[in-house]
């Protein structure tokens, strides 16, 4: 019932989550708004208007923080960028495109651009670079495209980083309007297989972790579908190829769960 009720009221498909997870989630919400059961719930979530909101908000974890995983940022700079820049110039190709699937507050695009405005400025003036994040939920992206922070998100900023492109504003820090320009913010669900943009570099860590196997193996198919030729997948650190889509990339680091299309 509460599944039904999602995908008529708000247009979410709660089919592609593992169960343990969702049954979880929405067991904090029953405590939360004092039910004695998911039934008794499940009729709230139909008369109160502003409980469906609430309800996905938990179901959605948006935890999330600038250069998580040091260590995979390092190989996009050291590695990545500097790979796809020269298959970019020997395809000759007009444009980079970057996609950040789940992206969260915006800390995983936005460290991407940081990268390129702090060690590849020279080649991001001569190239048009396009940016993507996108995420399932419109509130996360409204904090994406304010790009203000708490410090705790800023832990794993390089200092000098943090000073050149970040102000403090009232005990958090605003990021400067020059890197959030890079990103196009778009609200968009991973169910919807046949509208994933054509990719170069696709990011999309911590979020399959939390779907079913099958959906996985599909929406990595999709993934490897939507990349150019010699396109990247990053995963994230706990996340890894399933099924078929094994037959669709090549290993590039085990470490950090990054892949090339075949
Ligand atoms: C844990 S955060 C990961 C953020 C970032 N990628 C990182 O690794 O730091 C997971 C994000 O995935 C998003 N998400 C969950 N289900 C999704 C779906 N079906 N389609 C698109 N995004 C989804 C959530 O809203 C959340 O912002």
């Amino acid at each position: 019932m509460i599944l039904r009720l999602l995908k008529e009221l708000k247009g979410f498909n709660l089919d592609i989550y593992k169960d343990k997870c969702i049954k979880r989630r929405i067991a904090i919400r029953i405590r939360k708004t004092c039910c004695s059961s998911a039934a008794e719930y499940g009729e709230l979530l139909m008369r109160d208007k502003a409980e469906p909101d609430h309800l996905l908000k938990v179901l959605t974890i948006h935890v999330s923080h600038f250069f998580r995983n040091p260590s995979t940022f390092q190989k996009l700079k050291d590695e990545i960028f500097p790979y796809l820049f020269s298959l970019c110039e020997r395809e000759t190709r007009e444009s980079l495109k970057l996609w950040s699937v789940g992206c969260a507050g915006g800390e995983e695009p936005y460290s991407a651009c940081l990268l390129l405005k702090e060690y590849f400025a020279e080649t991001i003036s001569r190239r048009e670079v396009a940016i993507l994040g996108s995420d399932v939920n419109p509130e996360i992206l409204e904090t994406a495209k304010k790009g203000i922070y708490r410090e705790e998100r800023l832990l794993e900023v390089p200092r000098e980083i943090r000073d050149r492109w970040f102000t403090p504003e009232e005990g958090r820090f605003q990021l400067a309007p020059e890197i959030m320009a890079m990103v196009t913010f778009r609200q968009s669900d991973l169910c919807d297989i046949d509208i994933f943009p054509e990719s170069d570099l696709i990011l999309c860590r911590n979020v399959l972790i939390y779907l079913e196997r099958s959906h996985q193996e599909k929406i990595l198919c999709g993934f490897a579908d939507a990349l150019r030729a010699g396109g990247i997948l990053v995963l994230g650190k706990a996340e890894t190829l399933v099924g078929e889509s094994r037959k669709r990339f090549r290993t590039v680091c085990p470490v950090e769960r990054i892949y090339r299309v075949i």
